[in-house]
Parts: structure tokens; C-alpha cells; sequence
């Protein structure tokens, strides 16, 4: 069922926005821009939270109050939300990223992001997330923890990670932030 985007802002504006935005781009590096954001993925990213599957002390007691409808509703008010652009900080990162996001690493193994995250990173219908404009900060830091495996556990994505060096992840982190 689909979620009511009117009652999701009204969560928003009381609890979510000191950090994410009113409208879902963020500014602090740790917390994720959500505008735009696919609503599968939004809404299945809070039920974990709330069960404890992907650990996050702050986000585990934001969503201890929020009742199923609630994440709809959020979820729905969201993805509906316009991404701000933004340009990559740190534009030596480029090719490095780019070849990364757009061809991977055949002698590691590592595939193109964009296969399952789209060509401009607007991600894929149902699971797959939208990772343009996201802080680079942010996605080094989950690659990071898919690569470790305690705080967030996905198999697809803890594959890749772990194929990953540093020095890739930084890059591509980069590059995604100005997709
Ligand atoms: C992550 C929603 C309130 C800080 C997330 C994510 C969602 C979300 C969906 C995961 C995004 C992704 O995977 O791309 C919400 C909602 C809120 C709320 C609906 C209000 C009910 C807050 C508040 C703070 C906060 C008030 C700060 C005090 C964070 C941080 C992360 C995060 C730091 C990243 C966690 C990590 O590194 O894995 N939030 N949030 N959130 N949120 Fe919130
Ligand atoms: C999630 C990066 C390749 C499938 C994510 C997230 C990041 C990321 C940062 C978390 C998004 C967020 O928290 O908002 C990358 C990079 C890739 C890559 C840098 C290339 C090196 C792929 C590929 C697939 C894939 C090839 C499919 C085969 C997924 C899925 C999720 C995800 C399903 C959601 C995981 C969950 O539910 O927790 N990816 N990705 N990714 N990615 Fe990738």
C-alpha cells in the first residue's frame, strides 16, 4: 500500500528535518540526503532500523516510535522530494571513480555500480537505492560497513565491498556525489 505524503511531512517537520532536511537534502555529511530517494528502499531501511538488522544508535531510536503506516507515509513524502545537485569536492577522485561507477574492476571483480544503480544514479525500481548527489562521506562510510558486516549486512553489497581497496571506495564515493 502506498504511503500518505501529507502525514509523512508532519513526522518531518517535528523529529526528521533537524537532520535530514524539511525537504530531504541534507547538509551535515553523516546524515543522508533522502529526497528522490526510492520508497521501497526508503521504507525497508527503517523497518531495519527499527529491528535492530542494520545497527544505528540514532536512527534505532527514531525508529522505535513509527508505526508501519508512519514509514509509508515518510517514505512516500520522501521519494517525492526533488535531489539538490552537487558538485564532487574533490575532483582528482574522477577517473578513478568514474571508471569504478561505469566499468568496475574486471581483475578484482568488481562490477559496474550503474548496473544496478542506474547510468545517472537514480537507482533501480523496488531495492535498488538512488545514490546521486549523496554525501560522499556517507557512502564511504557504508561501503565501509557492508565491507565489515556488523552494523549493516547485505550480501550483494558486502561482495563488492569487499572486493573494494580505500582507495576505490574514496573515489567512487566522490564521483557518486556529483552524479
Ligand atoms: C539514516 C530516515 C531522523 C540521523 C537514515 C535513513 C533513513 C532515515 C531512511 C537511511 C538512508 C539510506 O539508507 O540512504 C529518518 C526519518 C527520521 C530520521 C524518517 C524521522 C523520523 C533522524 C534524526 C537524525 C538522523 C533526527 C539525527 C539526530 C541519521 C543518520 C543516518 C540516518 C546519522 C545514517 C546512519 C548510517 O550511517 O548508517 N535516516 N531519519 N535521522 N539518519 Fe535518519
Ligand atoms: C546499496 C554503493 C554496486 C545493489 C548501496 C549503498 C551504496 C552502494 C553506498 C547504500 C545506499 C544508501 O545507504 O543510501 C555501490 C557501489 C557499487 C555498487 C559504489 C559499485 C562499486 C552494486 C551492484 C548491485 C548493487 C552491482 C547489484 C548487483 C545494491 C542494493 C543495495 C545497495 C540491493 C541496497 C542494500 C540494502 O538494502 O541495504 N550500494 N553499489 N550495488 N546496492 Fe550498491
Amino acid at each position: 500500500a502506498k504511503g500518505d505524503p501529507a502525514k509523512g511531512k508532519q513526522i518531518v517537520d517535528t523529529v526528521c528535518a533537524a537532520c535530514h532536511g524539511a525537504d530531504g537534502n541534507s547538509v551535515a555529511a553523516a546524515n543522508p540526503s533522502l529526497a528522490g530517494q526510492n520508497p521501497q528502499y526508503l521504507y525497508s531501511q527503517l523497518k531495519a532500523f527499527k529491528s535492530g538488522e542494520r545497527k544505528n544508535p540514532t536512527m534505532f531510536g527514531m525508529s522505535a516510535g513509527l508505526s508501519d503506516d508512519d514509514m509509508r507515509n515518510l517514505a512516500a513524502y520522501f521519494s517525492q522530494q526533488k535531489p539538490k545537485e552537487r558538485e564532487a569536492a574533490d575532483k582528482q577522485q574522477m577517473p578513478l571513480g568514474a571508471k569504478i561507477y561505469r566499468v568496475g574492476n574486471a581483475s578484482t571483480h568488481v562490477p559496474a555500480c550503474m548496473s544496478c544503480h542506474g547510468p545517472a544514479g537514480k537507482g533501480l525500481p523496488d531495492q535498488f537505492p538512488r545514490l546521486g548527489s549523496q554525501h560522499a562521506g556517507y557512502v564511504a562510510k557504508q561501503l565501509a560497513d557492508f565491507k565489515a558486516g556488523t552494523d549493516r549486512k547485505n550480501t550483494i553489497m558486502a561482495d563488492i565491498a569487499s572486493r573494494m581497496t580505500d582507495a576505490e571506495m574514496k573515489a567512487v564515493s566522490e564521483y557518486i556525489s556529483g552524479l
